[in-house]
């Protein structure tokens, strides 16, 4: 026998659990014509020193060779079990004594469920030069070595996923003192074991986002995927082919079949946001899909099952909706079974210095400077301002105020940048407005200026972002594009 006509990968490594040595000599020559490729890394008696050697180099062993009958110590399935905890990939292939019942499917079964890859029977004493049929030996050795290799992928891309959900995580912390937003954090830490359909209310720029992204990332579902439509950002034709798909030929057009948002969503979790602008006829079938579990794709007959847990979000108050025949009640209440609300700043005035300064810490690490220091006075500014535009509007204030260096911060650097800003509490000539832009701005970037303060005004005063998009006359998509260039949106 030689090795060359058998494809081995890698160099495979053998941890022998055997305490007999005419055996470890069969197995030595059993696996001698592929010394090369199968080397045995260390020769142990019994299975505590078997699982020392595991927790030491776990690395430096794919398989583990073990004899069932050890004398002394942790052994059999007790022993393939504590290999399988520290060592999850490392496989095993488990040698019994001719004593034992060759039929006894039993036995096999229980040592696979333990946590083997294969076991086979020693041959007879009298065969001096080999442990067992070599053929079938060495092959079983390649296929736990190929095992090993697929279970250590999956086991780093698990982890790489979870390090992503850790990341996600971090990145969407809701941050905040006050009661309300610890009420908040401790919903959903208790919702993280649901799958209960959460409706996600509060003003603009307060956290919906956040809390949408907290719920799926902390839920059991954090690996699959966290899919977003904004209903209020596709045009009322398109929202039904976007949610849920059609198939190829389903009318003119549909030249390929297209996978809905709740396919790609399957197992997962889709958002909907600003669900209040969600038409009609989608209202519908929204509906039919929560209370039946299934699609109902364009073009087909039968019915596509998805699995996905529903959050949906609106700085509306949807009862409002309701009560003006624009919302459906019935997915109303499919949606609010468990309502969530963040609260606007001016309500949780505890969380404004809070969240002032890890803005402040964030933005100027982002842009490499150091943090300039807020003075007490300021702080009082900052709470007493009303924070129409909330959180966002306050990661906005810090931008600006970072772009000026001041340091340290007062209560007239503060109130300098929210006149800039050009809130409603404080209305000011042209001439005003130009004086405090300074000189030699050049018109492309007095014309941004301009556009942000006018999408600002009209944001404010309008109920949701289609109204807004409506009153600028932009389609939705050309809006919300402008809003993220303005960094009204992120
Ligand atoms: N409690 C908080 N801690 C940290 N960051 C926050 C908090 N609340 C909001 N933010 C930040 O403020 C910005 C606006 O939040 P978000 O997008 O979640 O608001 P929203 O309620 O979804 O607004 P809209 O109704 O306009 O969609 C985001 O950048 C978000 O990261
Ligand atoms: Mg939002």
């Amino acid at each position: 026998m030689t090795g060359t006509n058998l494809f081995i990968g890698e160099t495979i490594h053998l941890l022998v659990v055997e305490d007999e040595e005419y055996d470890v000599r069969r197995l030595r020559s059993t696996i001698k014509p592929f010394e090369r490729q199968i080397r045995i890394t260390a020769v142990v008696s019994n299975g505590d020193e078997a699982l020392k050697i595991l927790t030491e180099r776990r690395h430096q062993i794919d398989i583990v060779v073990m004899d069932l009958q050890i004398a002394g110590g942790i052994m059999g399935e007790a022993l393939i079990r504590a290999i399988r905890q520290i060592a999850p990939t490392v496989q095993i292939i488990v040698m019994t004594k001719m004593t034992i019942n060759i039929t006894d499917f039993d036995f096999a079964n229980k040592l696979l469920r333990a946590g083997a890859f294969w076991y086979c029977t020693k041959y007879p004493a009298d065969i001096e030069e080999y442990i067992y049929q070599p053929t079938d030996f060495i092959l079983s050795l390649v296929n736990a070595s190929q095992r090993r290799m697929l279970e250590r992928e999956r086991s780093q891309s698990q982890r790489k996923l979870l390090r992503h959900v850790e990341e996600k995580l971090a990145q969407t912390r809701i941050l905040g003192v006050s009661e309300q937003i610890q009420n908040l954090r401790a919903q959903v830490k208790q919702l993280s074991v649901s799958d209960a359909t959460v409706l996600v209310t509060g003003a603009s720029g307060t956290g919906k986002d956040l809390v949408a992204q907290q719920l799926h990332y902390e839920s059991r579902r954090k690996l699959e995927n966290f899919v977003v439509i904004n209903c209020g950002s596709i045009p009322d034709d398109l929202i039904e082919s976007e949610l849920f798909g059609y198939e190829k030929g389903a009318f003119t057009g549909a030249q390929e079949r297209k996978m809905g948002l709740f396919e790609a969503a399957n197992h997962g979790t889709l958002f909907l946001d600003e669900i209040a602008e969600l038409p009609l006829p989608a209202q519908v079938k929204l509906l039919r899909v929560i209370q039946e579990g299934e699609i109902e794709k364009i073009g087909r007959t039968e019915q596509v099952k998805v699995d996905v847990r529903i959050i949906a979000a609106t700085n509306r108050i949807l009862q409002k909706e309701v009560a003006a025949g624009r919302f459906r009640e019935d997915l109303f209440y499919r949606l609010n079974v468990v309502p969530l609300y963040v609260p606007p700043l001016k309500d949780r005035p505890e969380d404004i210095p809070v969240l002032w300064e890890h803005f402040l810490r964030q933005m100027s690490s982002d842009m490499q400077k150091p943090a300039p220091e807020t003075q007490e006075s300021a702080f009082t500014t900052l709470t007493q301002y009303p924070w129409p535009g909330n959180v966002r509007e306050m990661k906005n204030v810090v931008q600006r105020l970072l772009l000026r260096d001041d340091n340290p911060i007062t209560a007239e650097v503060i109130q300098e940048v929210l006149l800039f800003l050009g809130t409603p509490a404080a209305p000011r000539s042209d001439a005003v407005f130009f004086r405090e832009s300074g000189t030699g701005v050049s018109l492309r970037e007095m014309e941004d200026e301009f556009r942000k303060k006018y999408f600002q005004y009209i944001r404010k005063s309008s109920s949701s972002d289609a109204e807004a998009a409506r009153r600028l006359g932009l389609a939705p998509p050309n809006y919300y594009r402008m809003c993220k260039q303005l960094g009204l949106k992120d």
